[in-house]
């Protein structure tokens, strides 16, 4: 029988910097009321300087690893899902594979905007139950904070920067990823955006004072679209789980604006508390919204083992879809004597990324073409 594909630990990073509405209003012509009553939204975490999406992404996983038993050695996988990469490439998973220490796993970025976390979780899902891996990482990690128009105010008090993630793996116990309904039109490309940077519109003086390079929304249009799909995937990820919306204990949803959750609990006769929400303290950190979502409910008691729970999402693409699973409780946690040896592996994988480096610069030197840039 076909291994069942279980999360067995589940991490969250956020900036330590928090901005409130009224920082914002210092910056554009908003205010708390506005921002609150369109949105549901009071302060968001933002990336200083010296942090990164690859930086968060990692932050995350270790959190992830260390409740469960698996090595970084053991992962065959990790798929971050960004809309915000360290770099068009090499992929923000690779420098996160490089980070751990996770020296066997294939890895690479995944793009579908918000709803990326849950097609990623899909894959890896997919992967597991196929038998042709065991063990997976997935990340959803974003500093959307870096491509927003922070002179826009329809766009700039919406985002905010975070990571979440979840180790994954194979099992014979049944649940875990139950059912996933995946679904995208490109027809709605040009409604959330970033034109610029890319194959399409490279970058030039012009892109860049144009802030092309920043994103571009159509916020009623987005809602509306919003609206239609958040009920109509829900259902349908728990008719192919063979659940029917009582049976779901909590629902996820993408965490963009509370008004549009509102909408999607009256649209599936669900009370609000059978939903998970954090858009208070977090605005819209895009693809990390959910699995953040996920691990603050699983601290605080919400989500327990044997619950089922339906992930939905969507975002720019348009992308949009719904993933039903049945928690279930890691099978072992890791003694503190792992735990030091998982720090002492992390320590050796720096080492060995540092020795790593230190070669391709001279095998560079040899062959006579030396490596550039920083990775
Ligand atoms: N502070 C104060 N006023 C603002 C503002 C802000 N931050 N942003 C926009 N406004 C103004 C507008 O300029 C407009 O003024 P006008 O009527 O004089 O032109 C007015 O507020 C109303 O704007 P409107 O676009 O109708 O507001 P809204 O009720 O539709 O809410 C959004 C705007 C963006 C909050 C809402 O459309 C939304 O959440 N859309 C979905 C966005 C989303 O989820 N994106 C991510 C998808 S993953």
């Amino acid at each position: 029988m076909a291994p069942f594909a279980h999360v067995i630990g589940w991490g969250m990073a956020v900036p330590e910097r928090v901005m409130t509405n009224d920082d914002l209003a210092k910056i554009v012509d908003t205010n708390d009321e506005w921002i609150v009553s369109r949105s549901g939204i009071h302060s968001r975490h933002i990336a200083a300087e010296n942090e990164s999406t690859a930086i968060l992404a990692t932050r995350a996983a270790a959190q992830a690893l260390a409740m469960t038993t698996v090595e970084p050695a053991d992962l065959d996988l990790i798929i971050v899902s960004t809309s915000s990469p360290e770099h068009i490439f090499p992929a923000t998973a690779c420098l996160v594979q490089d980070a751990l220490g996770a020296a066997r796993a294939g890895a690479f970025d995944l793009s579908a905007a918000c709803t990326g976390f849950i097609f990623a979780v899909n894959m890896a899902a997919q992967a597991i139950r196929t038998g042709s891996i065991r063990t997976a990482l997935v990340i959803g990690a974003e500093t959307l904070s870096r491509l927003v128009n922070w002179e826009d105010r329809s766009t700039c008090v919406l985002f905010g920067d975070g990571a979440g993630a979840f180790v994954m793996q194979a099992s014979d116990r049944p649940g875990g990823v139950l059912s996933c309904v995946m679904r995208s039109d490109g027809s709605g490309a040009s409604l959330l955006s970033i034109p610029a940077g890319g194959s399409r519109m490279p970058t030039t003086a012009e892109t860049v004072q144009r802030k092309l390079h920043t994103i571009q929304m159509n916020g009623r249009e987005v809602f509306r679209f919003a609206t239609r799909v958040m009920a109509s995937a829900t259902k349908e990820a728990a008719v192919k789980a063979g659940l029917r919306l009582e049976d779901i204990e909590l629902v996820v949803p993408h965490q963009a604006n509370l008004r549009i959750i509102e909408t999607a609990a009256r649209a599936l006769k669900l009370p609000m508390d059978r939903f998970v929400v954090n858009i208070a303290n977090y605005g819209n950190t895009s693809t990390a919204s959910i699995p953040i979502a996920i691990c603050e409910a699983t601290a605080d008691g919400r989500i327990r083992p044997g619950d089922h729970l339906i992930m939905v999402g969507f975002g720019a693409g348009l992308t949009w879809g719904a993933l039903a699973l049945q928690w279930v409780s890691p099978e072992r946690r890791p003694t503190p004597a792992r735990r030091g040896r998982r720090r002492f592996l992390t320590f050796l994988a720096h080492v060995r990324s540092f020795f790593r480096r230190f070669w391709w610069r001279i095998e560079g030197l040899l062959w006579g073409a030396e490596p550039r840039g920083r990775t």
